[in-house]
C-alpha cells in the first residue's frame, strides 16, 4: 500500500507513520513542521505530485486545540482546517486516490448530544475549532458527492507518548514531575472519553483499508473518566502530588464526552485495547525519558 500522511510531524501523525512503516507500507509523511519526509504547507504546495499514485491519503494535518481557537487568529484555523482540507481533497479527487481519511473531532458535537454519542447526533460545536472541523466534514461530503471516497474519523481526546503539550494530560504530567501548579478548567467532575494514541492509530489504519465508502466513525477509548480522577492517577504515577488551581469552565469545553463506537466496531473491527492506566503509564514513562535526554525540552 502507498500512503500519504498529512500532519506527519504531529502527535498522532508521528505514531501513524511509524505503525504503517512497521507493516511495510510505502509512506510519504508531509507536514509544515520539520520532522516529516516532505515539508510544505498544504495551502501553498503543489499537491498533485504528492498524492498522485497514492492508494490512501490519511489527512491528519490541522490546527488543533479548541480553547486556543477562541483567542488565536481564526484565519489560522480556517487556513489549516478548511482551506488545506479543500485543496487536499481537490488534488485527491483529480488524482483518483482510492480513499481519503479525514481526522475530525468529537468537538463537532458540542454539549447537547446524547451520551454515549452516536455519529448521527446533530453537529453543534461550541468552539471556532469545532466549527472548522464541521466545515472540513462538509467539504468531505461535497467531494464525496463527486465520487471521492472520504471516510471521516471523529477522535475523542487522544493521549499517549508525545501528546501535544497544550493538552491536559501532558500539562498534568509536566506539572506533577516538576512540582508546578496545574490550571484546571471546570470543577473536575467533567468526563472525557480518553483514547490511547495506539488505538487511534489502529482505527485510522482500519478506516484507510476497510469498511464502506464515505462513512463517519467515532474513535473513542470507550471508558469515560472524570478529569479529577485521571489527575489523581497522573499524580500517583508521577510519584507524588499534583497541585491544581481551579478556573471557571472554559467556553470551548463541553461537560462530558463519550463515544458510541458501535459503528466503528462493526465496520472496522475497532476495539480500544489500551486501558487508561496502561496508557497513562506509557505517557509518563515517555515523558520521563524525554526529560532525561540531554537536549530535553523541560517545559
Ligand atoms: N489529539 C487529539 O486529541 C485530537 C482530537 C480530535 C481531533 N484531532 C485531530 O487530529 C489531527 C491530529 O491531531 P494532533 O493532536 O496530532 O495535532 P498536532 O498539532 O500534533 O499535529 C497536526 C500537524 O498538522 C500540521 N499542519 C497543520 N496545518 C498544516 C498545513 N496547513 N500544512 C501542513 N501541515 C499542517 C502541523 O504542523 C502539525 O504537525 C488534527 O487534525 C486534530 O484536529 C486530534
Amino acid at each position: 500500500m502507498r500512503a500519504v500522511v498529512t500532519g506527519a510531524a504531529g502527535f498522532v501523525g508521528t505514531h501513524l507513520v511509524a505503525a504503517l512503516r512497521e507493516r511495510g507500507w510505502d509512506v510519504v509523511g508531509t507536514d509544515r513542521r520539520p520532522g516529516a519526509d516532505h515539508r510544505a504547507d498544504l495551502v501553498d504546495a503543489d499537491l498533485d505530485p504528492l498524492v498522485g499514485g497514492a492508494d490512501v491519503v490519511l489527512h491528519l494535518a490541522g490546527r488543533a486545540s479548541a480553547r486556543a481557537s477562541w483567542r488565536e487568529d481564526f484565519d489560522g484555523y480556517l487556513h489549516d482546517n478548511v482551506r488545506a482540507t479543500q485543496r487536499l481533497l481537490h488534488a485527491c479527487h483529480a488524482a483518483r486516490v482510492g480513499r481519503v481519511v479525514l481526522a475530525s473531532s468529537s468537538s463537532v458535537y458540542g454539549g447537547a448530544a446524547p451520551l454515549p454519542t452516536p455519529e448521527d447526533a446533530p453537529t453543534a460545536p461550541v468552539s471556532p475549532y469545532g466549527a472548522t472541523k464541521v466545515m472540513a466534514e462538509g467539504l468531505a461530503a461535497a467531494y464525496g458527492a463527486q465520487g471521492l471516497d472520504v471516510v471521516v474519523l471523529r477522535y475523542f481526546t487522544v493521549y499517549g507518548p508525545g501528546q501535544r503539550p497544550d493538552m491536559l494530560l501532558a500539562r498534568a504530567i509536566d506539572a506533577a514531575l516538576h512540582g508546578d501548579e496545574l490550571l484546571v478548567f471546570g470543577d473536575g467532575r467533567q468526563t472525557r472519553d480518553f483514547t490511547f494514541v495506539g488505538d487511534a492509530v489502529e482505527a485510522t489504519i482500519a478506516a484507510g483499508t476497510r469498511g464502506p465508502a464515505g462513512r463517519t466513525y467515532n474513535v473513542g477509548g470507550g471508558a469515560p473518566v472524570a478529569v479529577r480522577d485521571v489527575l489523581g492517577r497522573v499524580a500517583a504515577l508521577c510519584g507524588g502530588t499534583l497541585t491544581t488551581a481551579g478556573a471557571a469552565a472554559h467556553a470551548a469545553d463541553v461537560r462530558d464526552t463519550a463515544a458510541d463506537v458501535s459503528r466503528a466496531r462493526g465496520a472496522l473491527g475497532f476495539v480500544a485495547r489500551t486501558t487508561l492506566d496502561d496508557g497513562l503509564a506509557a505517557q509518563v514513562a515517555a515523558r520521563r525519558a524525554a526529560l532525561a535526554a540531554p537536549s530535553a525540552d523541560r517545559r
